[in-house]
């Protein structure tokens, strides 16, 4: 089990999150997402979809912050408490097109990173749970993340281009039709603050203040 478990770290980081978000998605995780992830870490935090605890580890999350960890795979999750850093960290199974399991107005910050472009749904089921996850979060709480898209970005290297048709034909990616546009209107709809940009072929985005009475 540990050798399989630092296979996969070892794989999904270097490959991943490396080789991959710099010289194909054209966004570099330590330049754009680790600093995004470290500014907008609040006192009771939610990462959602945290794979192998990457930004967890790397976050310089305070150790007074609470944490929680939701994955809709048990085995995904058993990995993310494991590999986070943290023994205190808390686990809930939950999928995020639904309402989730968790209290109302809790959480200060939220993060889901390189998780929406991996969901078999359309571009507005998952436009739909900003809706959802706004109501476990505090009046002041920030949610951030990042996803790769599938329309309106610069047309893709070859090596991005190969890197594509696989994880597409693997069922990997489920982003044909994830487009900025209706990621950053949604965004609006649920948020009084946003800030969107697309970075490569990645959509990052960092929203404040909940519009609960919509
Ligand atoms: C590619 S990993 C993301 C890893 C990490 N956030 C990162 O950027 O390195 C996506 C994770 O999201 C989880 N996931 C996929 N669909 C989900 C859903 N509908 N609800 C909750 N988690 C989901 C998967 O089980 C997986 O652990």
């Amino acid at each position: 089990m540990a050798d399989s478990v630092f296979g996969y770290l070892f794989v999904y980081e270097i490959w991943v999150l490396g080789i991959v978000s710099t010289w194909a998605w054209g966004c570099a995780t330590d330049e754009y997402l680790l600093p995004q992830f470290r500014s907008n870490v609040g006192k009771n935090h939610l990462d959602i979809g945290t794979g192998t605890g990457y930004y967890l580890r790397r976050g310089q999350i305070p150790a007074s912050t609470q944490l929680t960890l939701l994955d809709k795979e048990h085995p995904a999750l058993e990995v993310g408490l494991k590999l986070c850093g943290r023994s205190d960290a808390q686990g809930v199974i939950a999928d995020i097109l639904y309402p989730l399991p968790l209290p109302e107005k809790n959480f200060d910050s939220v993060s889901l990173y390189y998780l929406l472009h991996c969901i078999p749904a359309t571009v507005e089921e998952k436009c739909a749970i900003f809706a959802n996850i706004k109501r476990n979060m505090t009046p002041d709480g920030v949610i951030h993340g990042a996803n790769m898209l599938g329309k309106g970005i610069k047309k893709d290297s070859s090596f991005a281009a190969y890197i594509r048709r696989g994880v597409l034909r693997a069922g990997i990616f489920h982003n044909l039709d994830d487009n900025a546009y209706d990621f950053e209107h949604a965004l609006r709809q649920n948020f009084e603050e946003v800030e969107a940009a697309v970075v490569g072929s990645v959509f990052m985005f960092r929203a404040a203040k909940p519009k609960y009475d919509l």
